[in-house]
């Protein structure tokens, strides 16, 4: 019995062929959706050599992600923090903007302490570190940042080369990495393709601007949301930035496939849908 044929075009069901030619009857499909979920970014990049992608964003009940002065430490509770944890430890590559490093300066690691009952099962030696990916165009990333001091892979990502000055001053764990720009910034499609090349899964946790960039493009497969019982007011910043469509048809649209509670918030998982306007980019 087999839940899902195996998409990598190595292997490509010739397991399945060999039992068959054996004389051994082989069914495929039971629990076929539950496999699948799973293995949803193994499954994208042998389909698509590109990972899976989710938006991570913490928003009040107004649907605002910062005050307006910048400030979002903490806008959900404990436990969404600790939860957000798990979402790391399962992504290859956790992505942010530059504007979110200025803000806040985050160390964007994988905390052991905060696995909770996930420590059972994982010991610290064997917990790996996402890659932490910063997307920074015009190399305004400042040496003095807190990531540097964790030792474990950064990618910086800019449209331009970084001075040789701020290079020699790198920790030997950050390597840098130039791509095409697209309006003046990092090329999103170029990013995943070259994140595709090693990783199933990508977290993307950053402000309104990149979380938006990455939806708008249709290049987001899923948003989770952890919603907080807080009201930021109208001043605060917006969950995304989006264009301002004028039609109904061009809202990018979810599919809401989860949601439970985390301590006192919201958790929302939703897929995105296609996007008939994205047929234009
Ligand atoms: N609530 C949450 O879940 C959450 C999570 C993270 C951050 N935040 C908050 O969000 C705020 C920062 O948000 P933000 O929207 O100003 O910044 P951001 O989304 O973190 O970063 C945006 C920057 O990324 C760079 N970038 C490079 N390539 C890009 C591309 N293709 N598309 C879009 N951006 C690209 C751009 O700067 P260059 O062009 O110069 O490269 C851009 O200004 C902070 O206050 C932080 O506390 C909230």
């Amino acid at each position: 019995m087999v839940a899902v044929e195996d998409p990598n075009p190595q292997v490509g069901g010739r397991g399945i062929q060999m039992l068959r030619d054996a004389g051994i009857q082989v069914d495929v499909g039971l629990h076929r959706d539950e496999a699948y979920a799973l293995n949803l970014g193994f499954m994208k990049r042998m389909e698509s050599s590109l990972p899976w992608v989710t938006v991570k964003l913490a928003a009040s009940l107004d649907g605002k992600t910062a005050l307006s002065n910048g400030v979002s430490k903490w806008i959900t509770g404990p436990e969404a923090r600790r939860d957000v944890q798990r979402l790391r430890l399962r992504a290859c590559a956790l992505v942010t903007g530059i504007e979110t490093v200025l803000a806040d300066d985050p160390s964007l690691n994988v905390r052991y302490s905060e696995l909770g009952s996930l420590t059972s099962q994982l010991s610290a030696s064997q917990m790996l570190q996402p890659l932490r990916v910063i997307l920074d165009s015009r190399c305004r990333m400042p040496i003095t940042a807190a990531l540097f001091a964790i030792e474990s892979p950064i990618l910086l990502v800019s449209t331009e080369p970084y001075s040789e000055a701020f290079v020699t001053q790198l920790p030997v764990h950050v390597t840098c990495l130039q791509l095409p720009a697209i309006d003046g910034r990092i090329s999103l499609p170029a990013l995943l393709s070259y994140l595709g090349k090693s990783c199933n899964q990508v977290l993307i946790e950053a402000g309104a601007t990149l979380a938006g960039a990455f939806i708008d493009a249709g290049l987001a497969d899923e948003l989770v949301l952890y919603q907080a019982m807080k009201v930021l007011g109208a001043q605060g910043r917006n969950l995304l930035e989006l264009p301002d469509y004028q039609m109904m048809a061009d809202i990018p649209t979810l599919k809401l496939v989860d949601e439970r509670k985390v301590g006192a918030d919201m958790r929302f998982t939703l897929r995105l849908e296609s996007n008939p306007s994205l047929s234009n980019k």
